[in-house]
């Protein structure tokens, strides 16, 4: 694969000579060029920088300097075989399925912008002459596009067929499964008092396997639900409208939800503990209620009921050992999906002291409106139709 990368930093690319892509380079896997832009200017100030038609901050890249390098370094080569790629904050996210594509290239030039941007006719002369790939590299902005190509370039170079020594690493790290991976451990299995997992050390492959899964799988739902396709949030997982006959279990789960809410909120009084099974049947047929079943068990609920404007949402419970999945937040769309027409906001009360259940409230689009009463606070979401 041959890299170039166009820019006012040349320096700025230096690292490219070291680490994984020099390895690279050293096995003649990668043939990597840095030019600099103003090579291709010809005042006396290698002006690369103009303002910006119609006004404005900031300077804009001129387009003479890139139209010349871009000459220089595409040449004639056959529009598919060339891919530039422009690092811009308004790109389209850089992730590991992007490396892999980009991985499969003959020749990538990386075009770095700074200030700006570049003049919008040099990408779409670039559209024309070979695949624009314009990338971000996250939502933050950085002074040019010198580190994203680093960033690419490293991403995308590890994938190049045989450059990784042990494939499999490839495949087992974090995001080739669309999951985040599990935790690591070395030598020795104790260290200042803590210990390795012991399935680690049990020999018991299948059972090593299944350990990891699990970590991944809940490390991503925890850090990362976005990632997670629906079916591993709920495999098995039935929701359903709450009838009658589900009041005895659903009691039995507020308790245990609800113990564990005591203890992170202690002196202030739960409703939820102090109620009786009659109380919870009677909010069960004049709310609207939702349960989740797994395998016939009762492992999750939540419940609304219009007041004034708001759609009041409470009692989200999930069973403790399936906390941190997404159920809880599958839940809470689900009951937002059925709000009334009248409604404008959702709302719910929550701990002060459930540091959790506010994340993934906050996660979820609800903003604090303070303590109501010590100890329990109000968070609210507009309704948007
Ligand atoms: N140039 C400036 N900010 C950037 C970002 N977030 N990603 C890629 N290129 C950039």
């Amino acid at each position: 694969m041959r890299i170039d990368v166009l820019t006012i930093f040349p320096d700025y690319l230096a690292p490219l000579g070291l680490s994984l892509a020099g390895k690279a380079r050293d096995k003649g896997l990668i043939d990597v060029r840095v030019h600099d832009l103003r090579d291709w200017t010809h005042d006396r100030h290698r002006t690369v920088d103009d303002t910006p038609y119609g006004g404005g901050a900031g300077m804009v890249m001129k387009p003479e300097p890139w139209g010349e390098a871009l000459d220089a370094v595409l040449g004639d080569e056959p529009r598919d075989r060339v891919t530039v790629v422009v690092p811009t904050p308004s790109g389209q996210p850089f992730t590991q399925a992007v490396a892999r594509e980009l991985a499969t290239r003959e020749r990538l030039v990386f075009a770095c912008g700074r200030y700006e941007g570049i003049d919008q006719r040099v990408l779409d002369e670039v559209a024309d002459r070979a695949e624009l790939r314009e990338i971000s590299l996250g939502d933050y902005v950085l002074n040019g596009g010198e580190v994203a190509a680093l960033a690419v370039t490293e991403a995308v170079v590890r994938l190049v067929p045989g450059f990784m020594g042990n494939a499999e690493s490839l495949v087992e790290e974090s995001h080739e499964d669309g999951l985040l991976e599990y935790p690591v451990y070395t030598k020795p299995p104790t260290w200042r008092g803590r210990d390795v997992p012991p399935v680690l050390l049990s020999g018991d492959h299948a059972a090593i396997a299944a350990w990891r899964r699990e970590q991944a799988e809940r490390r991503t739902a925890e850090r990362r639900p976005d990632l997670l396709p629906p079916s591993t949030l709920l495999e098995g997982v039935e929701l359903r409208a709450a009838e009658p006959a589900d009041a005895a279990e659903l009691y039995v789960l507020q308790l245990a939800c609800w113990v564990q809410e005591m203890h992170a909120n202690p002196g202030v009084r739960i409703p939820a503990l102090h109620e009786s099974l009659d109380d919870l049947r009677s909010w069960l047929t004049r709310d609207t209620v939702v349960v989740a079943r797994s395998a016939g068990r009762l492992v999750g609920g939540v419940r609304a009921s219009l007041d004034g404007d708001a759609w009041e949402v409470g009692r989200l419970m999930v069973a403790p050992d399936l906390a941190g999945r997404g159920l809880g937040r599958t839940l809470l769309t689900r009951i937002e999906e059925l709000v009334p027409p009248e409604a404008t906001t959702y709302a719910l009360f929550t701990g002060a002291g459930s540091s959790r259940n506010q994340r993934m409230y906050k996660k979820a689009g609800y903003r604090l409106r303070g303590e109501v009463e010590p100890g329990t606070v109000r968070m609210t979401k507009p309704v948007r139709r």
